[in-house]
């Protein structure tokens, strides 16, 4: 078996599968627009793709509630589409990752529903977390979790004649029942997903909020406020015996040829647990997304940079880089914000972002990322420079947040709008009618692919210069030197390119050297809030 280990400096970008092209006219992406425009994502150049959750599902949470593994619902096209997607990818040259979710099935799925009219105590109901409640009649739940789409974490399952009986945990919305990881039924189910999608040529998986499936043992409260205490974020994260999975799943993944891999969803407390899910026999990658959410600091940056390569050298892991996703305000927006790094959904009641400085502060952050040693992922529309939509309409979310919370927060529906192709089209050309799920802001026309390929001052004609000058000199597979420089400046090294990012501070002048590409205009110094890559003089 050969191992090339592509996805160590591999540029991956994300299909968020519902907002990315509509082939059949229903408003809602699918599959096979996502096969039709995989030319586009070669000819941007990036080395594969990742899919968020194509699979059967009531869509209580955009897909991320399966209720069968191997099917894919009709929204997104038939099953065969998905065969015919990872063959198309490949007859282009590009791999496909796709959404693995194991810490909670839909309520729909098989398993669920067998679980609910099983008797307790049955192997049906260990399959999930479901447990007495507290209490003379077992009214109360059985711990004090709370949800992270807001309300409580445990709901109250009913007998068909509406007597209440045990309750079941959900981390998420209340149709996302977790599974209960200590169960060997669950272990080996998972273990024939895996190789289901491995048979059909799938060259790996993104794991769905990799860093909970294992809970502490007997369910114990959380402390109030404990999150992120001194690093332990309690009894539902990051918990040691969670590394058995992915042992597991490794030795799965290793019975395949071509070099198959796992990127970790684990929003972790510290550069050191997260390196834990790259260890050499677990994952190969996890976002890194104290990256993500740093603050616009150079002194930040630097830290988070150092602290992740060194913890990742460690155990023999590249770093993998991320700006944006399908959860986080987009880098565009989020950057032009007061917070610069708050990840949470804006509305047009909040303090609106400056796009304009949050695009210049984007374009920089990009060409930081794109110069790292390591793998980077890209959120579909980054490459168009596209906004956080921060208007839309509430009677028109969609996000189980929104209700979730009770309206206290608005979600993730802004960064999840469909993608404008053409700007003169109905719905910005996403699909044949027009429709599109959720409504496209005004500004998106501008920024339409049709608008910007071909055009040398283009946001994606920056990102296609950056794929390319990374690939032709190895910046993913390098390594790097830091330089000496100003403070608000983030100066270095890698082979043949020096790499300077003025975060946030006065003018420098440039250094020596040819400029390969900048993400503004450099007429002799660096501007605030720019990038540039530089070819090292030759002495
Ligand atoms: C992950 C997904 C997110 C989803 C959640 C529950 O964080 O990225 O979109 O809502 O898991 O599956």
């Amino acid at each position: 078996m050969t191992h090339s280990e592509w996805w160590r400096d591999a540029v991956i970008y994300q299909i968020y599968p519902r907002s990315f092209a509509d082939s059949d006219g229903d408003g809602y992406g699918d599959l096979p627009g996502a096969i039709s425009k995989l030319p586009y994502l070669k000819e941007l150049g990036v080395d594969a793709v990742w899919l968020s959750p194509f699979y059967l599902s009531p869509m209580a949470d955009a897909g991320y509630d399966v209720a069968d593994y191997r099917e894919v619902d009709p929204l997104f096209g038939k099953t065969s589409d998905a065969t015919r997607l990872v063959e198309e990818a490949h007859a282009l040259g590009l791999k496909v990752f796709i959404d693995l979710v194991p810490n909670h099935t839909s309520d729909r799925h098989v398993w669920f529903q067998a679980a609910v009219v099983a008797e307790p105590g049955s192997p049906e109901r260990e399959m999930y977390l479901i447990r007495d409640g507290k209490g003379e009649g077992g009214e109360l739940p059985p711990n004090n979790w709370k949800s992270l789409f807001g309300g409580p974490g445990w709901s109250r399952l009913k007998r068909p004649d509406g007597t209440p009986e045990q309750w079941y945990l959900h981390l998420f919305d209340v149709h996302q029942p977790d599974l209960d990881w200590e169960s060997e039924a669950v272990r080996a189910g998972f273990d024939d997903i895996l190789r289901h999608w491995l048979d059909l040529g799938v060259d790996g998986f993104r794991v769905d909020v990799a860093h909970s499936l294992v809970k502490e043992a007997g369910l114990p409260d959380e402390a109030e406020q404990s999150e992120f205490l001194e690093g332990d974020l309690g009894p539902r994260w990051d918990q040691d015996g969670v590394h058995d999975v992915y042992r597991r799943w490794r030795k799965v993944l290793d019975e395949y040829d071509g070099d198959r891999a796992m990127v970790a969803e684990a929003w972790v407390p510290n550069p050191e647990r997260l390196a834990m899910y790259v260890r050499p026999d677990e994952m190969h990658q996890a976002f890194n997304f104290d990256f993500l959410s740093s603050t616009w600091d150079a002194a930040r940056y630097r830290k988070v940079i150092k602290q992740t390569m060194a913890a990742n050298e460690a155990v023999g892991a590249p770093t993998t880089w991320v700006l944006s996703n399908h959860d986080v305000v987009r880098h565009a927006s989020r950057l032009g914000r007061e917070e610069t790094n708050n990840t949470a959904g804006i509305s047009a009641r909040d303090p609106q972002p400056d796009n304009v400085l949050g695009l210049r502060r984007a374009k920089a952050a990009t060409l930081l990322m794109l110069a790292l040693p390591g793998s980077a992922y890209l959120y579909q529309g980054e490459e168009l420079g596209l906004p956080e939509h921060t208007a839309v309409p509430d009677e028109l979310r969609q996000d189980p947040i929104w209700e979730g919370t009770k309206h206290q927060e608005v979600g993730r529906d802004g960064c999840r709008i469909p993608l404008p192709w053409v700007a003169d089209a109905p719905g910005l050309g996403f699909g044949p009618s027009g429709k599109t799920w959720l409504p496209q802001p005004d500004s998106y026309a501008q920024l339409a692919v049709d608008q910007q390929m071909g055009d040398p001052t283009s946001t994606w004609t920056m990102y296609q210069t950056a794929l390319k000058l990374r690939r032709q000199y190895a910046l993913g597979a390098g390594s790097m030197t830091w330089e000496v420089a100003p403070e608000h400046v983030l100066a270095f090294d890698n082979g043949q390119v020096r790499v300077l990012v003025n975060v946030g501070g006065p003018a420098i002048p440039l250094p020596e050297g040819k400029v390969l590409l900048a993400s503004t205009e450099v007429a002799g110094e660096l501007p605030t809030d720019a990038a540039v890559w530089l070819l090292k003089p030759t002495d």
